[in-house]
């Protein structure tokens, strides 16, 4: 991996990201829900200037969008793995935990990786005020209300929770207020079914999404979460996603005539 700085929590090898684009259906389904909303609310009010998907690997935003009509975006990411797979996109190898790699974009889209930063709502107050006048926002991330019956089973079980801290809802809409006018902010609500504990978190490792949440766990502790985890249907663990889905603009200045 190309050495960004200090504290970049990325997708390693080539074989880690080829793992994530395989793995990473949920959010492609995301991605594609979010250029939807944006062709149905903003499509025709692009303003000119930059146009960036930030943390957007191997580009699946970027490629919902193109599809929808909207004009390329660069792909922003520290995995220098996963922006080789962005095939035909302009990519900028680039550590979001700096400022961003433009001044006054037009339109900001990030899908499953604002999380990732040390501090999300620093990032995203930082991504707003960038924007320049009249410029979009398109963000989806996972909330903290996810991994409700994770929660549940880790302290059934007496096991430490190891997944990745996530933002709050309410504290991102409040950032989200300060700076834009929302066109769509609802919250979606996903949830999947995996054979057990042990199968999700092998999963979430080969999508790294939280750095290998079971690498911490002993194997007692595995058992004793898997045994605690509420089930669904054909007694698969339930896993509950929290994704907030958000399109907005940044309110046009108002030109005083000289
Ligand atoms: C879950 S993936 C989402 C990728 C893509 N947006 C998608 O929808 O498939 C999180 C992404 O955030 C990137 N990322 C994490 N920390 C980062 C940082 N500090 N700077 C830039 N990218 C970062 C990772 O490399 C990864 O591509």
């Amino acid at each position: 991996m190309t050495n960004l700085g200090a504290g970049v929590r990325c997708v390693t090898g080539p074989a880690a990201a080829a793992a994530y684009v395989q793995e990473a259906r949920l959010q492609r389904g995301v991605a594609r829900r979010l250029a939807t909303l944006w062709r149905c609310t903003m499509a025709n009010r692009l303003p000119p200037g930059p146009r960036l998907d930030l943390g957007g690997g191997a580009g699946a935003l970027a490629l919902a969008l193109a599809s929808k009509g909207c004009p390329p975006l660069e792909v922003v990411d520290c995995s220098v793995s996963l922006l080789r797979l962005a095939t035909g996109l302009q990519v900028r190898p680039w550590n979001l935990e700096r400022r961003l790699p433009v001044a006054e974009p037009a339109l900001l889209a990030s899908n499953f990786a604002l999380h990732w930063l040390s501090q999300p709502l620093v990032s995203l107050d930082q991504w707003c005020q960038a924007l320049r006048s009249g410029g979009q926002l398109l963000l989806a991330v996972p909330t903290s209300g996810s991994f409700t019956s994770w929660r549940q089973a880790a302290h059934q079980a007496a096991v430490p929770w190891t997944g990745l801290p996530l933002p709050s809802a309410q504290q991102l809409q409040e950032v989200l207020a300060t700076h834009l006018q929302l066109h769509h902010c609802s919250l979606l609500q996903r949830r999947q079914g995996w054979p057990s504990a042990l199968a999700f978190f092998r999963h979430l490792k080969r999508s790294d999404l939280t750095g290998g949440a079971s690498g911490r766990l002993g194997p007692g502790e595995l058992r004793r979460l898997d045994r605690c985890w509420p089930r669904g249907l054909q007694g698969r663990v339930t896993v509950e996603w929290e994704v907030l889905m958000v399109v907005g603009e940044k309110s046009r200045g108002v030109v005083v005539p000289p």
